[in-house]
């Protein structure tokens, strides 16, 4: 520890007492809280704090990892660490998933001035830290980025031409919705005051991987940004976790924040899903047809199709962060089917008697449906994918 560096988190000097009468509060401040989101980074964990303490040797630092209950052991990894070094710190998460969310509750564990947000597979260059801190303390921006995007930056670890264009494209989609200019505003890399992160939190969707897109979007007033170049790694270790139904949600994101939140992610997810499955039904009664089978058994095949399809869309995207598993998933999957099933009674139901009032199929049928979706997505997220 260099000389003038305070001692690290939880280290009270003995001679002041905390809380003691002459005492008071330890005058040494956290400067700087990095929050690490973190799913099966076990090999990674002791190599990246290694490496923030060569980084931001002189500054009052720590470090928290939000792990979402990792089978790999990742949270004792941590703990293990952080019994002999107090600015190491450990949010484990149960029964929940998400990259955003575990960045918003990280960042509102910390107390310090400033809040950085890295990833856990060292693929984010920590040696840009003390200049993203030297540029926030200038006063003159709300918000540093770690850019890929701006001259001297590198997009060298993203892995595959595909992964490159799919960048791209996230960064052109957002940046149509952006209020403020940002070349690279899919980075995870970001360092902002925390009083601008606790005025915007409330606000944050908290769905999916891009919670920089996410605090752009959801700030009351554009942020001014300054991007600072770095140049994206190579993962240390493991596998990326981000696949095709991440990208799914993204699209979610900047369809919620479009639409001004007026209706909820969740329910325009789940609505979609209800789409796809309108789409496997039609099939599976196709195929039936075509089988030569009856017409009730093969529309009763069609609809437990359906649903059990629509069921597992929504288990792994509208409720990605809550995704059932092991028995609670047949539990759920039998109130989903109930839930709908009594769905489909209001809807006939409904579409009937509108039906027998003015005599039109088509608005009789619409209707009934519209209110069948609202019924399943009000009761089924009540019952079978309630926040536990
Ligand atoms: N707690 C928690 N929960 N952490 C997660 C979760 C989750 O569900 N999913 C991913 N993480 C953690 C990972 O363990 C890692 O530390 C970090 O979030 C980034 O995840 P990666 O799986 O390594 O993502 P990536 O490298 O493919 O994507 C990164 O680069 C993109 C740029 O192409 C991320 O920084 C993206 O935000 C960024 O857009
Ligand atoms: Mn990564």
């Amino acid at each position: 520890m260099s000389e003038n560096s305070p001692p690290p988190r939880g280290i009270i000097p003995l001679a002041q007492p905390f809380g003691s009468s002459e005492g008071g509060p330890t005058p040494f401040a956290t400067d700087l809280t990095v929050v690490v989101p973190c799913y099966n980074e076990r090999p990674n964990v002791a190599p990246l704090i290694a490496k923030l303490h060569e980084a931001l040797a002189g500054i009052a630092w720590e470090v928290v990892f939000v792990d979402d209950n990792s089978p790999d052991g990742t949270s004792e990894e941590v703990r293990a660490i952080a019994q002999a070094d107090s600015r190491v710190c450990c949010i484990r998460r149960i029964g929940r998933r998400g990259l955003s969310s575990a960045v918003i509750e990280g960042a509102l564990s910390s107390s310090a001035a400033h809040i950085a947000v890295m990833d856990g597979d060292l693929q984010h260059d920590e040696t840009r830290l003390p200049l993203m801190l030297a540029a926030l303390k200038s006063g003159a921006f709300d918000l540093v980025v770690g850019s890929r995007h701006v001259a001297g930056g590198d997009n060298a670890g993203l892995a595959g031409s595909f992964r490159v264009w799919l960048s791209n494209s996230g960064i052109r989609a957002a940046q149509f919705v952006l209020p403020s200019r940002v070349s690279d505003p899919m980075s995870g890399f970001f360092m902002l005051p925390r009083v601008t992160f606790e005025r915007v939190a409330p606000h944050l969707s908290g769905q999916g991987f891009k919670i920089l897109v996410d605090l752009l979007l959801s700030a009351p007033a554009p942020l001014r940004v300054h991007e600072i170049p770095f140049e994206f790694r190579e993962r240390h270790a493991g596998e990326s976790k981000l696949d095709i139904l991440v990208m799914v949600q993204f699209v979610g994101l900047l369809a919620d924040k479009m639409i001004g939140g007026v209706v909820p992610s969740r329910f325009i997810s789940f609505a979609s899903v209800g789409a796809v499955g309108v789409v496997v039904h039609l099939a599976v009664l196709t195929v039936c047809r075509l089988l030569g089978l009856g017409f009730s058994s093969s529309q009763t095949a069609a609809t437990i199709l359906a649903m059990i399809v629509n069921f597992s869309l929504n288990n792994s995207i509208t409720y990605r962060d809550q995704r059932l598993r092991g028995p609670a998933l047949w539990r759920g999957l039998l109130i989903f089917m109930v839930v709908c099933g009594l769905g489909a009674i209001a809807n006939i139901g409904i579409a009937r008697v509108i039906y027998m009032e003015n005599g039109q199929w088509t608005p009789a049928g619409l209707l009934g449906a519209v209110l069948a979706v609202v019924w399943n997505f009000a009761v089924s997220s009540t019952l079978v994918w309630r926040r536990r």
